[in-house]
């Protein structure tokens, strides 16, 4: 490769040529070690969000960033291994009944989740606000609660697909997030590098989503399944809707009650519906023969859900911990409620402190938001419609603001639209 340079492959990208499979190696290889500076790799990626990727560079771009670290071999477990990832939602805690659900279907999860950003929460941040819980599993304590457990939820370890860390955080600050082939790459990247032999993609699409429109959510699950049938993994992906937040809260403490309530037969039918979907998939894909709605009846999930938890240090009975400041939004008038806005409730949920804006900053495990009724339910004037959760009174007022406009009431009930939309592969 010597006689690759940056300033040819930035020119090749730019002048809209497709970059061959050696300067495609060479940049991620260069870039992983540092020796290519965060300028030049910034032009790259302008570049690429500019004129796209073709296929064929699409896959070779995924394949050095899979190789710029290592890909897990878990084929000795002697259990399907199988995962999902989500592109984020509000209210999105599905990973925290389906993982315990698909493992006690008898397939292996092995899933490396991310902290939030933005409006949207991360898994380990609600998960965190279990008492003694902790997402980092050393490698041999990782094969062990996999293969006598069968579900692990921790951070990654750096030896994830390195090229990703660098470069998504340079993507962050360089305006280049929202380009489908980076995207796919950045995920996919990620999610083949952790081992499993399937894969099952949760796309939202919707006003609380990565891809607020349907049609590029379709296109980046496209890709995203392509990408992964083509490194061996098997691969769908559901589109689901975003416009709505999932369930009835969103926060971090506050999301695990709700999953406990789903894991113990109850909770909110709309995470019910997904969480099943999901475990269908997951074991369609992993050829597991199991009927995840009557496994999540027997209580084999929930007895799941307590090893996992234990096995990471925590206490699956502690008491989470509370808000000492709820403020409760009530109805100005009666009404049907027609939309109910999951980028507006993210935000409050953010600015209440459930969120963070920079990755460095801490979250708050007791902050959030509940709201009482969804699009479809009748309300009567001062029915109680949200309360917001927070550590700190000050936050209050930013927070009804972002809700100000969030829930819409009007004379009719609206159509029900289905929360998820397509299947893909
Ligand atoms: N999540 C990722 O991991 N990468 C992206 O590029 C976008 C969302």
């Amino acid at each position: 490769m010597a006689n690759v340079t940056i300033l040819d492959v930035i020119g090749t990208k730019r002048d809209g040529g497709e970059l061959s499979t050696e300067q495609i190696r060479w940049f991620i290889e260069n870039f992983t070690a540092g020796s290519v500076g965060d300028e030049q790799a910034s032009a790259l990626l302008m570049a690429i969000l500019l004129r796209g990727m073709t296929p064929s560079e699409l896959a070779t771009w995924t394949t050095a960033m899979i190789d710029s670290g290592e890909r897990a071999d878990l084929s000795a477990l002697g259990r399907p291994t199988v995962d999902k990832h989500s592109t984020g939602g509000v209210g999105d805690k599905i990973s925290l009944p389906l993982c315990p659900l698909v493992a006690a279907c008898g397939a292996a999860v092995p899933q490396m989740a991310g902290r939030g950003l933005g409006h949207t929460g991360g898994t380990i941040d609600k998960l965190e606000s279990i008492p003694g819980w902790s997402p980092e599993v050393a490698g041999s304590d990782y094969a062990r609660q996999l293969r006598d457990v069968g579900a692990v939820i921790c951070s990654a370890g750096a030896q994830l697909a390195p090229a990703d860390r660098r470069m998504y955080a340079l993507r962050d600050v360089t305006g280049t997030v929202e380009s489908i082939p980076l995207i796919a790459s950045s995920i996919m990247s990620k999610k083949i590098a952790e081992g499993a032999a399937a894969l099952v993609l949760d796309v939202k699409f919707g006003s609380g989503a990565f891809m607020t429109e349907m049609g590029r959510a379709r296109e980046l699950a496209e890709t995203m399944v392509g990408l992964g049938e083509a490194n061996g993994v098997r691969s769908a992906a559901l589109l689901t809707d975003m416009n709505t937040p999932l369930g009835y809260n969103a926060g971090n403490a506050i999301e695990v009650t709700e999953s406990v309530e789903v894991l113990a037969g109850g909770g909110p039918p709309d995470v019910v519906e997904l969480t099943l979907a999901l475990a269908e998939t997951m074991c369609e894909l992993a050829q597991i023969d199991a009927d995840p709605a009557s496994v999540l009846a027997s209580g084999a999930a929930m007895d799941k859900w307590r090893s996992m938890i234990s096995a990471q240090g925590g206490d699956p009975d502690a008491p989470l911990p509370t808000a000492p400041h709820v403020e409760r939004i009530e109805a100005p008038s009666a009404g049907h409620v027609t939309r109910l806005d999951a980028r507006a409730v993210g935000e409050a949920a953010w600015v209440l402190g459930a969120g963070r804006a920079r990755k460095e900053d801490p979250v708050s495990a007791s902050a959030g938001v509940r709201w009482f009724v969804r699009p479809g339910d009748r309300v009567a004037k001062s029915q109680l419609l949200f309360e917001l959760h927070t550590e700190d009174p000050e936050r209050i007022p930013a927070a009804r603001e972002a809700l100000e406009s969030a829930l819409v009431l009007g004379d009719a009930a609206p159509e029900p639209t289905p929360l998820i939309a397509e299947r893909i592969g």
